[in-house]
C-alpha cells in the first residue's frame, strides 16, 4: 500500500489544528513536518515546540524531516517531542551510522534522506540498517517547487537495489509531486509519497488527499500504463 504524507509546510500556521482535521479526513497515512534551521537550507521552519504540538494535535504517526546542521545534537529533542520518524540527510551527517543508531535505539524509525546531486551508493552500506529513503525530488528549502524529472530514475534504482537485497525499505519522495506523476512515481517504487502545495494549495485539502490515494492504487497506476 502507498502511503501519502501531507507536508505541513504549505499548511496555515496560523491554524494547524483545522488543516490535520482537514487531511485526517482524506485519509492521510502520516504528517510531514519539515524542520530547517537556515543553515543546511535556505529557509527556517520551525523546532521541537511545534512538533510537540503538532502531535498532541494527531493521532497520526509524525514523520519528521530534519534539513539542519549538527542534527545529532538536536535529535533527542524531536524525539522527546513525539517524532514517529526521523529522517536526516546523507549530505550532513559525518557519522550516518552513529546518527542511525541513535534513532533506532530510542525506538524511532530511520529514514536517510538524498539531495537531487546525491548519488544512492552514498547510503549502500547502511541501507540494511534504515527503515526508509527519502528521494528528494526537488532542492530542498521550499514547498511549491517543480518535480526534478531525473528524480524518477533514482526512485528505480534505489528501490531495485533494495529488492535485491531482499530489504524492507521504505522509498520515499519529497517534492513536487502531484497527482499527475502519482501513477509514476508508485510505478516507479515510491511507496511515500510526501505532497505539500498539492494538498494545502487545493481549495479542498481532505479531497486533494483522497485524490492522491486513489492515483496511486494499483489499478490506476497499472491503467495509466497504457
Ligand atoms: C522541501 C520539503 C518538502 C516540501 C514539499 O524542502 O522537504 O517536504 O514541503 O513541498 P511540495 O510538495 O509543495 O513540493
Ligand atoms: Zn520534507
Amino acid at each position: 500500500m502507498v502511503q501519502i504524507a501531507p507536508s505541513l509546510l504549505s499548511a496555515d500556521f496560523s491554524n494547524l489544528s483545522a488543516d490535520i482535521e482537514k487531511v485526517t479526513r482524506g485519509g492521510a497515512h502520516a504528517l510531514h513536518v519539515d524542520v530547517m534551521d537556515g543553515h543546511f537550507v535556505p529557509n527556517i521552519t520551525i523546532g521541537p515546540v511545534v512538533v510537540q504540538s503538532v502531535k498532541n494535535a494527531t493521532q497520526l504517526p509524525l514523520d519528521v524531516h530534519l534539513m539542519i546542521e549538527n542534527a545529532d545534537r538536536f535529535i533527542p529533542q524531536f524525539i522527546r517531542a513525539g517524532a514517529d520518524w526521523i529522517t536526516v540527510h546523507a549530505e550532513n551527517c559525518n557519522h550516518l551510522h552513529r546518527t542511525i543508531t541513535m534513532i533506532k535505539t530510542a525506538g524511532v524509525k530511520a529514514g536517510v534522506a538524498l539531495n537531487p546531486a546525491t548519488p544512492v551508493g552514498q547510503i549502500s552500506e547502511i541501507l540494511h540498517k534504515i527503515d526508509l529513503v527519502l528521494i528528494m525530488s526537488v532542492n530542498p528549502g521550499f514547498g511549491g517547487q517543480d518535480f526534478i524529472p531525473e528524480s524518477l530514475d533514482k526512485i528505480r534504482r534505489i528501490s531495485n537495489v533494495i529488492r535485491s537485497r531482499g530489504l524492507k525499505v521504505l522509498v520515499s519522495v519529497d517534492g513536487g509531486v502531484t497527482l499527475e506523476n502519482t501513477p509514476q512515481l508508485v510505478r516507479a517504487g515510491a511507496r511515500i509519497l510526501i505532497a505539500g502545495s498539492s494538498v494545502f494549495g487545493r481549495a479542498n485539502p481532505e479531497k486533494a488527499v483522497r485524490n492522491l490515494i486513489e492515483a496511486a492504487k494499483p489499478t490506476h497506476v497499472i491503467n495509466k500504463k497504457k
